[in-house]
């Protein structure tokens, strides 16, 4: 048999998520390719459920486009359960996010959230975090103050571009992206970086982190609980 692509492991989460959805509620959605299957999905119960709290301008079209009403932050208090996708994640839970550029909103969307789901294929599974260049939202002009303090701490950053610009996120700020960092307490590296100032968002979820991960593998999808 040939083994599942990545894009089916992806669709394989992205369905299996629908099990976490709570009927009658407002579901948390996260950003990038693996949530993008998960909104498809989600597009066959739009009937069962309020609507979704969107962490980005590409989910809340998306989800808009297949029908799905969109709910302000601002306009509710909690939310049972928040599904995400990572570019890393640990054996604890705890994950980097931001390759999608929207790190800050799905921090906010999941501090609303009582359950993190993170779906993702095998491939982001990591034993420690750091492999993937860490992303970090800044106000644009204290972008080179934070590089250099990344460079004190051995980490080299980069400002991410989009067709040779500067990429502006759904906030109006910049991504620093940041190679070579070892990361081995994240609950103490995010509160560390959070206190920069300038900087708006680190892309370590450890405070946020995942209660639930489902992870496509070539075995099916496999559930790690973090919860206990
Ligand atoms: C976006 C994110 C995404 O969850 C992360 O980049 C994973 O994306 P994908 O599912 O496309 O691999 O944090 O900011």
């Amino acid at each position: 048999m040939t083994p599942l692509t990545q894009d089916e492991l992806k669709t394989l989460v992205g369905q299996a998520a629908l099990q976490y959805v709570v009927p009658g509620e407002i579901v948390g959605v996260g950003t990038g390719s693996t949530v993008n299957k998960f909104i498809d999905a989600l597009a066959g119960m739009k009937d069962q459920i309020k609507g979704a709290v969107s962490s980005s301008v590409a989910s809340t079209e998306r989800l808009k486009a297949l029908g799905i009403a969109v709910f302000d932050a601002n306009d509710v208090e909690s939310l049972s359960v928040y599904i995400d996708g990572a570019d890393e994640i640990d054996g604890r839970g705890h994950m980097v996010k931001g390759g999608g550029a929207a790190l800050t909103r799905e921090k906010i969307v999941a501090a609303l959230a009582t359950r993190f789901v993170c779906i993702a294929d095998e491939s982001k599974l990591v034993q420690a975090l750091g492999q993937f260049p860490l992303p970090v939202e800044v106000i644009p002009m204290a972008a080179n103050h934070i590089a250099r303090r990344f460079a004190a701490m051995g980490g080299e950053a980069s400002l991410r571009l989009k067709d040779g610009q500067p990429l502006v996120t759904d906030n109006g700020q910049h991504i620093l992206d940041v190679k070579g960092l070892s990361i081995a307490d994240p609950l103490a590296f995010e509160s560390q970086i959070n206190q920069w100032p300038g900087v708006v968002t680190v892309g370590v979820f450890a405070h946020q982190k995942a209660s639930v991960c489902l992870l496509g593998t070539a075995q099916g999808v496999k559930t790690l609980d973090y919860s206990r």
